[in-house]
């Protein structure tokens, strides 16, 4: 078997020793397969036979931890390293100098905007922060406890039905308004699920503000004539927006490839992005933490805790990571944001537990060993509690920014020729060709 650098791929013409030699020992044939950008194509495989009637050899990847799903130049994690990028721009440079909406930009047309494209891309956006009137009716059906992110699922779906030329997805012009609605009205059904919550009536867009700003508006705003937000706490909220905007190939945004990849409308494909977003692996992890931290309620109760989760009864939300194995860099920058907003707000009571809980589990073997450290969720729930969130809006809070990310994926994949419809395999383990029984001698 020959070794190639993975680092070396680039995708060029592959030459004699950019193969994988592998001899399948059942047969004792040896079969010569490609190796393009540190991979091997499953398709190659198939050739491996045992008969001519065989099916031939596949790859087995449950949960698709080392298989490549498709080719993208969106986002670039190096989880060993702790670095985020997109478009090739680092993380840390985007939330230090960027707003969402340029960060949303980027992500879908592939380079920073210019001053006019950036003037054309805001106005546009905040052209289309409304929704249909009809839109509030549904939100009000939802029972008085409904949780958002089931509100905001609900919603997106149906926004399907309003704008049917969404299925015009082959159209370039279509997938654009259909992107720019996407984006612009993700906070106004956010807010509107929260409202609902609260038995307050639904706040209108405020086209005069800045994204931040006008979701905080929508939020918050009761009898003033202009609700204005602290501009520490608008700026801290778009920071959250840049670092959760995109992911790579996360959960969510594969649900978004795979439903998308049968050609619905983009409003649909993204209602799958936000199901898969809304489990408490995923986008519903820092509401866990938040229910966790109050759990253990008092710094003396975390060597307990920690005891548990060692032993297999409890999971520390907020660490560990299938991609990073390392400091998650969105961590970091969380984390000084949650001092900036803390000054606003005053500082959230759980904030002591989280350190402790986290300055412990650095030093522990357990975490060390395994390569745990805090995620992204690990502090954004403490700056949503202090925004004055209930913890139920936290998963909501991360879709509205994400939906850049899975329209700009969702984008990436309707103009990639080698894209088809996903359908994995499987391995078949049940009974094979059994007689029907009837019911009286079962
Ligand atoms: N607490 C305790 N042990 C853990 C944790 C944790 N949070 N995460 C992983 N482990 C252990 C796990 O039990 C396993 O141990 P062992 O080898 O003894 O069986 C080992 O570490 C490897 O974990 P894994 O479950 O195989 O890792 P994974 O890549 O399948 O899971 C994860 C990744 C994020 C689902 C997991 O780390 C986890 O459940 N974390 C808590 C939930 C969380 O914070 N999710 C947010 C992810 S970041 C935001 C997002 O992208 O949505």
């Amino acid at each position: 078997m020959t070794q190639t650098d993975p680092q070396d791929g680039g995708g060029g013409v592959a030459s004699a020793s950019d193969t994988l030699t592998v001899t399948d020992n059942r047969t004792g044939k040896s079969y010569e397969i490609p190796i393009s950008d540190g991979t091997v194509r499953a398709m190659d495989l198939r050739q491996i036979k045992v008969a001519d009637d065989d099916f031939g050899l596949m790859t087995y990847d449950p949960a698709y931890t080392n298989t490549a799903s498709c080719r993208s130049s969106i986002t670039y994690i190096d989880g060993d390293a702790g670095i985020l990028e997109y478009r090739g721009y680092p993380i840390e440079q985007l939330a230090e100098n960027s707003t969402y909406l340029e960060v949303a930009y980027l992500l879908v047309y592939g380079e920073l905007p210019t001053q006019q494209q950036l003037d054309w891309w805001t106005n546009e956006i905040t052209l289309h922060t409304f929704v249909h009137e009809n839109v509030k009716e549904f939100v009000g059906g939802f029972r008085h406890d409904a949780h958002p992110m089931g509100m905001l699922l609900g919603a997106v779906g149906a926004l399907s039905t309003f704008y049917p030329d969404g299925m015009a997805i082959g159209d370039p012009a279509s997938r654009e308004i259909q992107t720019i609605r996407l984006i612009s009205k993700m906070p106004t059904l956010a807010a509107f699920a929260y409202r609902h919550i609260q038995g307050r009536p639904y706040v209108y867009p405020d086209n005069d503000l800045a994204y931040p700003d006008n979701f905080l508006s929508m939020m918050y705003k009761m009898t003033e004539l202009k609700y204005e937000a602290d501009p520490r706490l608008s700026r801290a909220l778009d920071i959250l927006f840049i670092l959760h905007a995109d992911h790579e190939q996360n959960c969510s945004t594969s649900a978004v490839r795979s439903v998308g990849s049968s050609q619905v409308d983009p409003y649909s494909a993204v209602a799958a992005g936000i199901a898969a977003l809304y489990g408490p692996l995923h986008g519903g992890a820092n509401e866990a933490v938040l229910r966790m931290l109050r759990r253990i309620e008092t710094v003396e109760n975390i060597p307990g805790f920690i005891e548990g989760v060692k032993s297999g009864n409890e999971r520390l939300m907020g660490f560990g990571h299938r991609v990073y194995k390392n400091y998650d860099p969105r961590a970091r920058i969380i984390k000084s944001a949650a001092e900036d907003v803390f000054e606003v707000t005053g500082k959230n009571p759980l904030l002591d537990i989280a350190l402790e809980l986290e300055k412990i589990a650095l030093e522990d073997e357990y975490f060390i060993g395994r390569k745990l450290y805090p995620n992204v969720d690990f502090y954004s729930g403490l700056i949503y509690e202090a925004l004055g969130l209930p913890v139920e809006m936290f998963p909501v809070m991360f879709a509205i920014p994400r939906t850049s990310g899975w329209i700009a994926q969702w984008l990436e994949m309707t103009q990639d020729g080698e894209q088809k419809i996903a359908r994995p395999r499987q391995i078949y383990t049940g009974e094979r060709t059994r007689d029907y029984v009837a019911i009286g001698q079962r």
